[in-house]
């Protein structure tokens, strides 16, 4: 069965037994294929003494060497490519906040199996072929906006390419167009939804039946204002450019229980972020992702830098991982206490009298990082004294449940930066003199 249907492919629920058979001749084949045709590869693996033929079984990929983003942008452009440019059809890049962006190449083969995982993940949103799809994720070296291109129109739906910004406008197409599905982030969606509010519509009686958001961290908190926002039920779609863009898992509509992974093409593991051991199922740390499949650019054990864990299966026979709490590099130390933006949302949401727009400022105070919670009412608190009241109700929330003491800035509606794609969260002033 195609993804080209409504049908669920036969590996979505195959025996475990099926699956793993499936991933243990691919995984064979992918670290053989990376060790062959790229020297970044066959370096590491040599200096680390193992080869492709000491693969006996799942479990002995946890002896080969990881991948970071760091040895990728020492191979910048194309030197983490495993076939000749001619069979290269297609670049993108991640910006990163620093240094070169990594650059990930594509066969027409890996083209396609990134449009079948994506209409895969389309379907498991519920999803069906003739939907109408409003795509508000960037296009261009980002992989949001094409990667959610192509998986819509392989499973048979008309897609709208409208990309990110232009607000006003997407909101004026959302009403005239009439789509079911939204994919966009999920920050940029709350821009969506204040514009529905400025324009006098009421974003619940629009046409849009789902929304995929991903692409950056999200509480289910918010999954629970933008639900009620919108009125439509808002799901998880995970991916990176490193391991193929959007699609690498999705939370299934029916069990909403974070994203189920495509284990018969990316093969997950955890481990702890500091020592790189192997962790269980079920127990937190840094998720790592395998290529079973990837031609131009095969990944070996890819560091994400995304903290998680790995669930069993519920609606499908692959593994799950449990919402993204954050990443290992948004972690603030604040008066030695790890605190994640994805906390301070939480807690935000809440109150009643804030607005969901927020921005995290960190500073130093004497010898101690500080942190601020720049935050903007809602539009209708208009009250000095019910601001302030929200503001303390926020402090404490924070005290008693992450255990430190924070600032508090309350804005104008409108005040904090808009974002058209990924949301800043964390603005760092602390080497800023
Ligand atoms: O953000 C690909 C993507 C596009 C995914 C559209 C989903 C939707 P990168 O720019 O390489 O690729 O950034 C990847 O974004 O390691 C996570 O830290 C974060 N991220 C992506 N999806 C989610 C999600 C795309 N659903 C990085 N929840 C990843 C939390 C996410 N974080």
């Amino acid at each position: 069965m195609t993804a080209a249907s409504n049908n669920l492919e036969h590996i979505e629920t195959a025996s475990q037994d099926e699956l793993m058979n499936l991933q243990f001749e691919r995984l064979k084949w992918s670290l053989n294929h990376a060790y062959s045709n790229v020297e970044m590869y066959r370096r590491k693996f040599d200096a680390a003494n193992v080869h492709p033929d000491d693969l006996k079984s799942l479990q002995d990929l946890r002896h080969f060497p990881y991948t970071t983003k760091e040895d990728l942008r020492q191979v910048y452009p194309f030197n983490a490519f495993a076939v000749p440019m001619e069979q290269v059809v297609r670049v993108h890049a991640s910006s990163g906040t620093t240094g070169k962006p990594t650059v990930v190449g594509y066969t027409q083969n890996d083209v396609d199996m990134w449009a079948n995982v994506m209409a895969r993940s389309i379907r498991a949103a519920g999803g069906r072929a003739r939907d109408i799809v409003h795509v508000a994720f960037g296009y261009g070296l980002f992989t949001g906006g094409l990667g959610a291109h192509y998986g819509a129109e392989k499973l048979g739906c008309t897609v709208i390419p409208m990309s990110g910004g232009m607000t006003e406008r997407q909101v004026q197409l959302i009403a005239d167009f009439k789509p079911d599905i939204i994919m966009v982030t999920p920050s940029y969606c709350l821009n969506l939804a204040d514009e529905f509010e400025r324009q006098g519509i009421d974003a619940r009686t629009s046409s849009l039946r789902v929304g995929m958001f991903g692409a950056e961290p999200w509480t289910n908190a918010m999954r629970q204002e933008i639900e009620e926002r919108m009125g439509i039920d808002a799901v998880d779609l995970y991916g990176l450019s490193e391991v193929i863009g959007p699609g690498v898992a999705q939370e299934c509509i029916e069990s909403k229980d974070g994203p189920t992974i495509w284990e018969d093409h990316f093969f997950p593991e955890v481990v702890d972020p500091e020592t790189g051991d192997p962790k269980a199922d079920g127990e937190e740390g840094e998720l790592l992702f395998t290529s079973l499949t990837k031609e131009a650019m095969p990944i070996i054990r890819y560091r994400t830098r995304d903290l998680t864990r790995l669930l069993p299966g519920t609606s499908r026979t692959m593994r799950r991982m449990e919402k993204i709490t954050g990443r290992s590099d948004d972690m603030m130390i604040i008066r030695g206490v790890n605190v994640f933006p994805s906390q301070i949302e939480e807690h935000i949401l809440k109150v009643a009298e804030l607005s969901p727009h927020y921005q995290l400022e960190l500073t130093r105070e004497g010898n101690l990082d500080a942190l601020t919670v720049n935050i903007e009412m809602k539009s209708d608190t208009t009250d000095a004294s019910q601001t302030e009241q929200a503001c303390s109700s926020l402090q404490n929330l924070i005290k008693s449940y992450i255990g430190i003491s924070i600032n508090i800035q309350a804005m104008d509606s409108g005040s904090i930066p808009r974002s058209q794609g990924k949301a800043q969260r964390v603005v760092d002033k602390r080497n800023i003199i």
